[in-house]
């Protein structure tokens, strides 16, 4: 079987996490989810953690030359036979560098999979977030917990992540807009790029994408 290395682009709130954590069982992929594994430097406090804290919290993104070693490490350490990259890359620069690594190492990219939703759907969905220290996703009114503010799957309590205050995510719908969403044209130029409709049902999403990496895996082979 081809190996599949795939990355996840979309607005603050489109679904990425919620496809991520469907797609890598389905596939067997590693997930590296640049936004999980800074939060997790945050909480340890590293140097990393200390540095990124002011960006995130302020809805901007974090330096390219602190994100591209760590997850360029991630992809050479965990990536071997295919990945799932989720919120990586955000800029052209990223983007550059991911390509220039997957040369370096004689593989290519699968697909740049975007996941689509406009502007006032990312801030109801974020207004209503509520997530564990594992990463597990809920949302208030469209995916509840079975116990209110209670993960169904560890026990662990749900909290509001802190840049998901209103004036935050008008921040980082901004800062997409502006670095991240240049990276559609970015992949469809190297016929990558693939489009899903973020405000249908998740269920309807994670077979939207499912069908079209068989469609893409079945190509390839012909
Ligand atoms: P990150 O954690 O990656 O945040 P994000 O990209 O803003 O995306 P989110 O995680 O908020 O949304 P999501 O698309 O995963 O949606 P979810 O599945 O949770 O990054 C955080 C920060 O880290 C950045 O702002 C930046 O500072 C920094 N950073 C990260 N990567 C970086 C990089 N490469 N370079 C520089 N800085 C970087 O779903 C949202 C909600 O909607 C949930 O409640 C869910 O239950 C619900 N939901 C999901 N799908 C559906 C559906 N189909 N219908 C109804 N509800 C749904
Ligand atoms: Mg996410």
């Amino acid at each position: 079987m081809s190996e599949l290395n795939l990355i996840l682009l979309g607005p603050p709130g489109a679904g990425k996490g919620t496809q991520a954590d469907k797609l890598k069982d389905d596939f067997g992929l590693p997930y590296i989810g640049t936004g999980d594994l800074l939060r997790k430097h945050k909480e340890e406090e590293t140097d990393l953690g200390r540095e990124a804290k002011s960006y995130m919290d302020n809805g901007d993104l974090v330096p390219d030359d602190l994100i591209i070693s760590m997850i360029l490490h991630k992809v050479e350490d965990e990536g071997d036979d295919g990945f799932l990259l989720d919120g990586f890359p955000r800029t052209v620069g990223q983007a550059d560098a991911l390509s220039e690594e997957l040369d370096k190492l004689g593989r290519r990219l699968t697909a740049a999979l975007s996941i689509d939703a406009p502007d006032e759907v990312v801030l109801q969905r974020l207004s209503g977030r509520r997530q564990c220290s594992n990463g597990h996703l809920y949302h208030v009114e469209f995916d509840p917990p079975k116990h209110p503010d209670v993960c169904d799957q560890d026990g662990k309590p749900l909290v509001r992540r802190k840049d998901d205050e209103p004036d935050t995510v008008k921040k980082r719908l901004a800062t997409y807009h502006k670095a991240t969403e240049p990276l559609k044209d970015y992949y469809d130029e190297r016929g990558l790029l693939r489009r899903f409709d973020g405000t249908r049902d998740k269920t309807e999403v994670h077979d939207h994408i499912r069908a079209t990496l068989a469609t893409l895996r079945l190509e390839e082979r012909l």
